[in-house]
């Protein structure tokens, strides 16, 4: 069985900033509530008609691809994680072939919401290790501005995430002890509904609690008011403390599992690159774990939460800034909506 090892990286974000203050243009808000819960500074919006999740996927692959030395023709597998894809359906992974003039290879579109890119990793690796594919194209890419709402009503949603995209190529490699180590993925659905968006979805008038727009209609249901849609009822909606407090303790958990399966302890990481969901997230996960700055990546300041983006995001910056050296141990952890959460640990 091979491994698989990351032999390219690269990430896109789109060229308007919008800093804490911007926002205030639209909604009361402030840099310093921002900052001191979140750690946001700014965040990138993508042009409003100009660029899709699947156009800034295409930016981020390019430039992995490259480094991986490896054209659209080499690549023989597509799996795309994203929450805001460019239709409700068909996904990405197909938008993302066509764009780039690929074969037609298969391509997977995965949900996992802010867990995603680990779990299209997990995905892209078992694939790998089978023989069965040589270099897969793994993407997260969000355009979340498009479906957000400014107004004060979803300040807390609103202010924390941003558009990006990121992407590697994942290869075999023959080099014992390297590439990645393992994969550790999980879902708990007891609490779906605390970071969901309901419209369109089959089950949103239930959940909801919002009667059917005609009642007396047996079929169909993928419908809103206009009171409805004036209402929000087609907003993410967010339980922020909830999400925090599950967050907490997930992510050392799932850590920890990738250092237990490879029987090795906290002191090992060199570079731990969590998703990037909240700063004080992140600095109580290290602090819980004892690990050193220098031994954690954060990036939140300057793109918010990019969901399925973050941590190729992260980890091709952290990449370009010389914090990862062949040999290094990484770990990549994930928690999100669902809920689900996830690990990977790779000797780079
Ligand atoms: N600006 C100013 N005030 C805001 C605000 C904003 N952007 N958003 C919310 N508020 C207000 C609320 O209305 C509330 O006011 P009230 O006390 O008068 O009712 C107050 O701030 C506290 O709201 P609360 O939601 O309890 O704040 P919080 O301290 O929990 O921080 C989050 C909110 C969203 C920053 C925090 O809960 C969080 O980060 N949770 C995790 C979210 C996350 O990681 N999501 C991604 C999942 S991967």
């Amino acid at each position: 069985m091979h491994q698989s090892k990351i032999a390219g990286i690269g990430m896109y974000v789109p060229n308007h900033v919008y800093t804490n203050s911007d926002l205030t243009r639209f909604m009361e808000t402030s840099d310093e509530w921002i900052r001191e819960r979140t750690g946001i500074q700014e965040r990138r919006f993508a042009d409003r008609y100009g660029e899709t999740t699947t156009t800034m996927a295409v930016e981020a692959a390019k430039a992995a691809m490259e480094r991986a030395g490896t054209t659209p023709q080499d690549i023989d597998f597509i799996v795309f994680a994203t929450l805001s894809p460019d239709y409700y359906f068909p996904g990405c992974g197909v938008l993302l072939q066509r764009e780039m003039g690929m074969r037609e290879v298969g391509a997977l579109d995965v949900r996992n919401q802010c867990s995603g890119f680990v779990y299209a990793l997990s995905v892209a690796d078992q694939f790998i290790k089978t023989g069965m594919y040589k270099n897969i194209l793994v993407v997260g890419s969000e355009k979340h501005s498009f479906a957000m709402d400014f107004e004060t009503r979803s300040r807390n949603v609103s202010v924390i995430f941003g558009d990006g995209a990121g992407a590697v190529v994942l290869q075999p490699t023959e080099e014992r002890d390297s590439g990645i180590l393992s994969t550790h993925l999980h879902s708990d659905g007891s609490d779906a509904e605390l970071l969901a968006m309901y419209y369109p979805g089959a089950h949103a008038n239930k959940w909801l609690d919002h009667p059917a727009p005609f009642p007396d209609q047996e079929l169909g249901g993928l419908f809103l008011t206009a009171e409805q849609l004036e209402s929000g009822a087609a907003l993410p909606y967010m339980d922020g403390p909830a999400v925090f407090k599950k967050a907490i303790v997930k992510f050392p958990e799932v850590i920890k599992e990738a250092l237990a399966t490879n029987g090795l302890s906290e002191k090992a990481i060199d570079l731990l690159v969590p998703h990037q969901a909240n700063l004080r997230i992140s600095q109580y996960v290290q602090k819980l774990l004892g690990l050193s700055d220098d031994q954690v990546f954060n990036n939140i300041q300057k793109y918010g939460n990019t969901t399925a983006a973050s941590i190729p995001i992260a980890l091709c910056e952290a990449w370009e800034a010389g914090k990862i050296e062949p040999g290094d141990l990484v770990c990549l952890a994930a928690f999100g909506s669902g809920f689900t959460w996830a690990s990977a640990l790779i000797r780079w």
